[in-house]
């Protein structure tokens, strides 16, 4: 039988979580497997645990973890990017395997941590970093690994869904909505992070890492979050047939790769469309299997942790799969390039001639109006929201037009912009 001896780092919702797994199925994990889970010790900067099963040895000083010789694999479950940067690079070059829930470690360090594992002959498990419990980094890296990725679509960040599936389903605000899902447990501690797509941003390069293997450009992806989303943008979206998602995109053409993360109206008989609250799911289209779909909890401590364990067991097993390979140039596209049919909302002062102002506008850069409502009865202080469904252009001729329809006198708000991806 083999024995794998692990440390874990950070003893929070996830690594509590992690402990209790680790320790109640260690028989199971030996008769399916033959292997011995050996929970060794925990670095816990507060040096004290709440799991009594717990027979090892605790060290406040979470640097020193790595340096213990008897220690095969490195747990890391603390999140953010500083001590836990420290505590991968010091295990990878101790000679330990590393496992991480760390979305924002790997989008932002991925790339030098997986070349000093291929150095090393180490493995990086990271497949809690995306989807929670869903199993789709393995889905990408070695279940479709014959076949090439033409597009993912995804919902990344359940906070957001949440939020927006309180505001569609049950007309909640966006407030009272944020708040169930922090009481709920699976917001960032910081839920700006959330909010504002950076979560969802960092899972949906990994994402495009593994289905087009290239490097990790963060700076290439497109990102927005869901605060500018209203109720009313809800209502126009459910008349028109669709729903308003945090949606990631990562889509090859051929000659352009696009990837981006931002609110989405998709038509509502689609997948994506029917995935509500904190639940999480990952579309994928490939060459020779057409589309398929991995749907369940991204968040939460025992979803997490069982990607964690099963990390683990492929590191028993001697997978040691070397990242570094798929760490290509490839050239991710400007998200300026980006085609799209589009929402704009704009509040407007309702007096005549202001439809044929904005109409004119979008005639003179060849664009074409695909609908167009006005509804008398939302006017307010004689402000009236009108919303045209723009034809088909590039992110670069909408924020131009978007920029000369806020110049006119008569447009009030900043103009609402959101994305239709069919
Ligand atoms: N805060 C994340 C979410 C969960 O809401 O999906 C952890 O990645």
């Amino acid at each position: 039988m083999k024995t794998v001896n692990i440390a874990l780092c950070g003893t929070g919702n996830v690594g509590s979580s992690f402990m209790d797994l680790v320790l109640k199925n260690k028989q199971k994990i030996k008769s399916n497997f033959d292997v011995d889970f050996n929970l060794l010790l925990i670095g816990s900067r507060k040096g004290e645990i709440n799991n009594t099963e717990f027979k090892g040895v605790l060290e406040k000083d979470i640097l020193k973890v790595p340096l213990k010789d008897e220690i095969d694999v490195v747990v890391e479950l603390i999140g953010g990017t500083d001590i836990s940067y420290e505590l991968a690079k010091s295990s990878l070059e101790n000679g330990k395997h590393f496992v991480t829930a760390n979305k924002a470690l790997i989008a932002e360090k991925g790339s030098e941590l997986f070349e000093l594992a291929s150095k090393n002959n180490l493995h990086i498990g990271f497949e809690a970093s995306v989807g929670g419990g869903i199993p789709i980094i393995r889905t990408l890296r070695d279940g479709l690994i014959s076949n090439k990725v033409n597009w993912f679509k995804g919902i990344l960040n359940g906070t957001s869904n949440y939020i927006l599936s309180k505001m569609y389903l049950e007309n909640q605000t966006y407030e009272s909505a944020l708040e169930a899902a922090q009481e709920l447990g699976f917001a960032e501690p910081d839920p700006t992070f959330d909010i504002d797509g950076t979560d969802a941003y960092q899972k949906t390069s990994i994402l495009s890492f593994l289905s087009f293997n290239g490097e990790i450009q963060m700076d290439k992806i497109y990102r927005e979050g869901i605060n500018m989303i209203e109720p009313l943008d809800m209502e126009y979206g459910k008349e028109l047939g669709y729903v308003i998602k945090p949606l990631s995109l990562g889509i090859n053409y051929g000659e352009k790769l696009f990837i981006g993360s931002f609110p989405a109206f998709i038509k509502k008989n689609e997948i994506l469309a029917n995935v509500n609250f904190e639940t999480n799911v990952i579309e994928i289209n490939s060459e020779n299997l057409n589309s398929t779909a991995y749907q369940g909890p991204g968040a939460g401590g025992y979803p997490t942790s069982t990607s964690v364990m099963n990390d683990l067991i492929d590191i028993a097993k001697g997978k040691v799969f070397d990242y570094s390979n798929l760490l290509n140039s490839i050239e991710i596209d400007n998200f300026d390039d980006f085609k799209a049919t589009r929402y704009l909302r704009l509040m407007v002062l309702d007096q005549p001639g202001v439809v044929a102002e904005i109409s004119k506008l979008i005639a003179e850069k060849n664009l074409s109006i695909d609908n167009l409502i006005q509804k008398e009865k939302q006017k307010s202080d004689g402000i009236i929201p009108i919303v045209i469904v723009l034809g088909e252009c590039s992110e670069k001729v909408a924020n131009s037009l978007i920029n000369d329809l806020e110049e006119l006198s008569k447009v009030k708000d900043p103009i609402q912009q959101i994305r239709f991806i069919d």
